[in-house]
């Protein structure tokens, strides 16, 4: 049987399938069933930064402040009360699930700017969490915001809550930045131990009946890895912190590619929705049987064998490509 051991955040973790943070984390139950079924960690859903404002009574005047936004607008929050639970009782569930699997446990906030995360990251930390993800999901629809500004709002966050606790604390990016490799790395060095990489965005649909504009969620595909692996291995060698990757991991090809770019821990939401918990032990047992078949002794020996500074072309990952690409299709 090969190795499927890895480490993540210093976690040691029996293989690479990471449950990545869903509504469904939010059930105690769920999170015995992906134990089962084979996964070596679990991020939970979310605490976002609108549950702590709404509970310190400023999300209403932080809202009104706004010139932008309407009444009507307003209702485009999910009322929270019913929709998710506060933080408190997110703290308290970080502690029933710690009781309720042995697998580590990584909590989930979820925002954009400093206020109030730190009295949670540290709850959270006292809650008995293995370590901490930061989901920095911004939508700048401000344009007289700059790229700088923007990236200093994350790296004074990141800078604030590492300082602030002892657990390994990971940031889940999206790879919309100028430059998605600086960011990481500037992410790294203010204390992230962890990039997650990368957000799906969710944008909304246009109902042509109704001539409304309507959310709109949609699965994730394999195809959508591409962007992951790309990215992973164009920075792992570059980036002290560890790099997980988030988004189009479907199935064990996916696990393995993930690996060979360099990331520590594939993690896994769209597939486990769609297909169930029980997926995980399908992706396990063909992860062991294609080491196996490829004489492989070992995750770790494939971690980052096809990194960009080890394959034998990495033009292949540069606009040389690109260029070959768009040419191929004549050819
Ligand atoms: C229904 C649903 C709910 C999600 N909720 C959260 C969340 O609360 N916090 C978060 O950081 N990511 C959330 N995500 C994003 C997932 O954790 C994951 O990063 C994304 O779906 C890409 O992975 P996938 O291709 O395996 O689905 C959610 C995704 C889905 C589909």
């Amino acid at each position: 049987m090969a190795d499927l051991s890895t480490k993540f955040l210093s976690l040691n973790l029996k293989n690479p399938l990471v449950v990545s943070s869903s509504p469904l984390c939010a059930e105690s139950a769920y999170l015995r069933q992906v134990e089962d079924a084979g996964a070596a960690a679990i991020v939970l859903h979310s605490l976002f930064e609108e549950q702590i404002l709404n509970e310190s009574k400023e999300l209403d005047k932080q809202l009104w402040n706004t010139s932008d936004v309407s009444a009507e607008s307003l209702s485009y929050y999910p009322d929270f009360k019913t929709y998710n639970i506060g933080p408190s009782q997110y703290v308290e569930y970080v502690s029933k699930a710690k009781q309720a699997v042995k697998i580590p446990i990584i909590a989930s906030l979820n925002g954009y700017s400093n206020g109030g995360w730190i009295k949670y990251a540290q709850e959270i930390e006292k809650a008995g969490a293995d370590a901490l993800e930061l989901n920095t999901y911004f939508v700048p629809s401000d344009v007289t915001k700059t790229g700088a500004e923007i990236e200093k709002m994350y790296l004074d966050l990141v800078r604030a809550v590492t300082a602030s606790v002892k657990i390994p604390v990971a940031v889940k990016i999206s790879p919309f930045f100028s430059s998605v490799g600086n960011i990481a790395l500037e992410l790294s060095k203010a204390g992230a131990r962890g990039i997650v990489m990368f957000n799906r965005f969710y944008q909304p649909d246009i109902d042509l009946e109704e001539l409304e504009v309507k959310p709109k969620l949609t699965f994730s595909r394999s195809d959508e890895l591409r962007l992951r692996l790309h990215w992973t291995a164009a920075l792992v060698d570059k980036v002290k912190a560890d790099i997980a990757i988030t988004g189009g991991v479907h199935k064990a090809e996916d696990v393995i590619k993930s690996m060979m770019v360099g990331a520590k821990v594939a993690m896994m939401t769209s597939a486990l929705l769609q297909q169930g918990p029980r997926h995980l032990k399908e992706v396990e047992t063909d992860l062991q049987s294609w080491l196996e078949k490829h004489e492989y002794e070992s995750i770790a020996q494939m971690q980052g064998s096809l990194s960009r500074s080890k394959v034998t072309h990495p033009a292949a990952f540069d606009r040389a490509n690109y260029m070959k690409e768009l040419k191929s299709y004549r050819s």
